[in-house]
């Protein structure tokens, strides 16, 4: 059997897949089995950040690999402790957890607010604000932590103590937190899944002063925005705030699964021997091929990140079919005024691989995508734009 019919056999029926089997890649470019070549737009859904089989990445996993591949965290492993050093230091935090993915790097923040509260505040200060078309992740918890109630339908009893405020709405956080017992609030800064929308720095602000105020952490689920997507290492530092938590995954592994968990000042020491642990986090070849990834995203790249967002805003400023571009660095939603789905089909058709957030075209190149790749792709969304609308 081919891989389509094997996998419509076989894995379980939970992904509505493109009709498209990727075999290889190389940078920006990717191959299916035919070997039809397409400019990659999506890295995995923000994966991939130096593009497919990266060289330096690919050497630093296969290096460690030659090491040691999983050691448990019953003993000490280099990678894990030089790459916790390096994001502390790129970023101020004071500790990092390690898991495997952007859902268990939010249960880890969730489980350091209510123990952080537990010890400031009180037990019964459990509840955890997220935002209304927020995305966290789909274990039971992270699935109640996302604002959306598409995602609750057929799971309940969700896991009890999210309240939802509206974006960019401070009176709506302010209620809440006035009238019950919290203890942090978790947001992305641009909704990812949400529809690629950044929140507005005034509300970001204020919620930082908020969380101030009622003595509530601020959690900045960073899965999607961090690791230089946004065009800073991680998209708080472009809104000028100081979180308590950071979250992260997707990009940082480049490629292998790795999730984290930064703590900063008033969160470093909440998790204690045994409260928390994850057999494969902190994995040494992850690990390595992370620290590969965090070392070179500096102001160069990120200045290139920006630089290829503005292309890409200016580019389709007022092009026809396009309603409006949003989204922060090379995190980028496109709303057409064609039917979406309609118009991914023709750019694969035409040889790129641009995804869907909601009712938007939804762009995730590669950090380093060659100027030439981005800009061909970038004339055929326009053409494809126009001719379906
Ligand atoms: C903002 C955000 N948080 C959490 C997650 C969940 O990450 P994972 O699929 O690695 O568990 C995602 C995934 O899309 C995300 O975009």
């Amino acid at each position: 059997m081919m891989t389509k019919d094997l996998d419509k056999s076989f894995v379980a029926n939970t992904y509505g897949r493109f009709d498209l089997e990727i075999v290889r890649g190389q940078g920006s470019l990717v191959y299916d089995e035919t070997g039809k070549e397409y400019i990659d737009l999506s890295t995995g859904i923000a994966v991939n950040t130096f593009g497919m089989c990266d060289p330096v990445w690919q050497k630093a996993v296969t290096e460690q690999i030659n090491k040691a591949q999983h050691t448990s965290n019953l003993y000490y492993s280099e990678p894990c402790a030089r790459l916790a050093q390096l994001l502390c230091e790129k970023t101020g935090a004071k500790k990092v957890f390690f898991g495997n993915s952007g859902a268990e790097a939010n249960e880890c923040a969730i489980k350091v607010a209510r123990l952080w509260a537990s010890e400031n505040k009180g037990d019964e200060y459990f509840n955890v604000v997220t935002l209304k078309n927020s995305f966290h992740g789909r274990t039971l918890t992270t699935l109640s932590a996302t604002g959306q109630d598409v995602f609750h339908q057929y799971f309940k009893p969700l896991t009890e103590g999210f309240l939802y405020a509206e974006a960019n709405n401070l009176a709506s956080v302010e209620e809440i937190f006035a009238n019950n017992k919290c203890c942090a609030i978790i947001m992305e800064l641009v909704q990812g899944e949400g529809g690629v929308v950044a929140l507005d720095r005034p509300f970001v602000e204020g919620v930082s002063e908020l969380c101030e105020k009622y003595n509530n952490l601020l959690i900045i689920d960073e899965v999607q925005t961090g690791n230089g997507r946004c065009g800073s290492l991680y998209a708080y530092q472009h809104y000028g705030i100081k979180p308590d938590a950071i979250t992260t995954a997707k990009g940082l592994g480049g490629g292998l699964p790795i999730g984290a968990c930064l703590m900063f000042d008033k969160t470093e020491n909440t998790l204690k021997p045994s409260l928390h642990g994850s057999t494969f986090g902190g994995n040494p070849v992850a690990c390595a091929g992370a620290i590969s990834i965090i070392e070179r995203i500096d102001e160069a790249l990120l200045a290139g990140v920006n630089e290829k967002s503005n292309y890409i805003y200016s580019a389709l400023e007022d092009a026809e079919g396009i309603k409006s571009v949003t989204g922060l660095g090379l995190m980028i939603g496109i709303e057409t005024e064609g039917d979406v789905s309609k118009i991914i089909s023709k750019c694969m058709e035409r040889g790129i691989l641009p995804i869907k957030a909601k009712n938007k075209l939804r762009l995730l190149p590669a950090l380093n995508i060659p100027f030439e790749q981005l800009k061909k792709a970038i004339e055929i969304i326009k053409e494809v734009a126009r001719e379906i609308k």
